[in-house]
């Protein structure tokens, strides 16, 4: 027998349906070392950290939540956020705080159009549609940069302002990935999200850098696009798109749109990557906690499972992400659907397909 790795996971559920797919994804990848035949295993850590927690003692994660993660293979999030508690001291206090302390740089979030679920797009019908956004994930418009001030004048006359931080070392190091990325596709093209007509210093650097990494990579196709026709380009032509790299802002938008094109924001997957590996990276589905349908058995599970196969690749175990994503691939191809993309079966029916899939 070949000698077992285990790898050291955190899981963070957090909120609403977060602790509901979190649970799907655990239960998937505990079924896939227990086929390993010894290979590997998961030793899994879970954190209360979340709305509740912040309730209890006024801090989203404990104060050295940080120094805890940080020897952790990996950390599989759910999702932050309850009407209990201000969504932007929620999210700072959790998500963003793992992010940004870990520089987890890259946010790597696949559009993948699955079989057995109609997309609102006629095109996807006969098209093959499969890109990538590439998400700058630890400066620009999320930089946390600004203030408020001026309250003193009564109310309705205070000030607040909210910078975007572009650096030539973010933009790079984010371009770089996008255009490795591009590389590993069949179809080698980098499209950049722009918007330097209107914002002319951030994005203009931003543009600026992207020509200058280009052309490091002759052999991938450039084009560079500004935020509004790129959201107009998702809809009418998205079968030119590769990889797609943007600002922390844009692309959160437009992965949003992305994934309601393949059928649903409970489909999407995502990771934070520190590439350098020097911290931790991070696996969640892209939705938020879902209040309106938490607690019913409802929530779909697919985000949170296509975040555990990136997961999966991100440990070195390849062979096991491909066989994930196939088993999802087949999953919903057999018409095993939650009601989001039309389905009547629960978290719990979609993950057990799934598992039954992986044979
Ligand atoms: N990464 C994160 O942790 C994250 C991301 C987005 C929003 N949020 C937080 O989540 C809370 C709710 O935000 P929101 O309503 O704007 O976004 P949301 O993603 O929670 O929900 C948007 C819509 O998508 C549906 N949906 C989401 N996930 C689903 C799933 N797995 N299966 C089926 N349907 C699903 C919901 O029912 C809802 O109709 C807020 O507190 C927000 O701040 C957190």
């Amino acid at each position: 027998m070949t000698s077992q790795r285990v790898f050291r996971i955190a899981a963070i559920p957090a909120d609403g349906v977060g602790a509901e797919v979190v649970a799907a994804g655990r239960t998937v990848l505990d079924a896939l070392a227990a086929a390993s035949h010894g290979t590997f295993a998961f030793d899994w850590t879970e954190f209360p950290w979340g709305c509740d927690h912040y309730q209890r003692t006024g801090r989203m994660m404990d104060e050295d939540g940080l120094e805890t993660l940080k020897d952790f293979d990996a950390i599989y999030f759910g999702a932050v956020g309850w009407p209990t508690v201000p969504d932007h001291v929620s999210l700072w206090g959790l998500r963003l705080k793992i992010c940004q302390g870990f520089d987890q740089w890259a946010n790597v979030r696949p559009v993948h159009f699955l079989p057995g679920v109609l997309s609102p797009l006629r095109k996807a019908a006969d098209t093959e549609l499969d890109w990538v956004v590439v998400r700058e994930n630890s400066e620009g418009e999320y930089s946390g940069l600004g203030g408020r001030n001026l309250s003193a004048r009564g109310p309705g006359s205070e000030v607040a302002v909210q910078s975007a931080l572009f650096t030539e070392t973010g933009c790079e190091r984010i371009m770089r990935f996008a255009f490795d990325l591009a590389r590993t596709r069949v179809r080698r093209k980098v499209s950049s999200v722009t918007k330097s007509n209107a914002q002319q210093y951030g994005m203009v650097l931003w543009d600026e850098v992207f020509t200058r990494v280009a052309a490091d990579y002759p052999d991938v196709e450039t084009e560079s696009v500004l935020v509004d026709a790129m959201s107009a380009k998702f809809v009418l032509h998205p079968e030119d798109l590769s990889v797609v790299v943007a600002s922390n802002l844009h692309a959160d938008i437009l992965s949003d749109l992305g994934s309601a094109m393949a059928g649903s924001l409970g489909l999407a997957s995502s990771a934070n990557l520190n590439p350098e590996k020097r911290f931790p990276s991070m696996f969640e589905p892209v939705h938020g906690s879902a209040p309106d349908i938490a607690g019913q058995g409802l929530a779909n599970p697919i985000g949170a499972i296509g975040s555990a196969a990136l997961m999966l690749g991100h440990l070195g175990l390849t062979d096991e992400a491909a066989r994930l994503t196939k088993a999802i691939e087949a999953t919903t191809g057999a018409g095993v659907l939650t009601p989001d993309v039309g389905g009547r079966a629960t978290t719990t029916d979609v993950t057990a397909a799934v598992i039954d899939h992986l044979t």
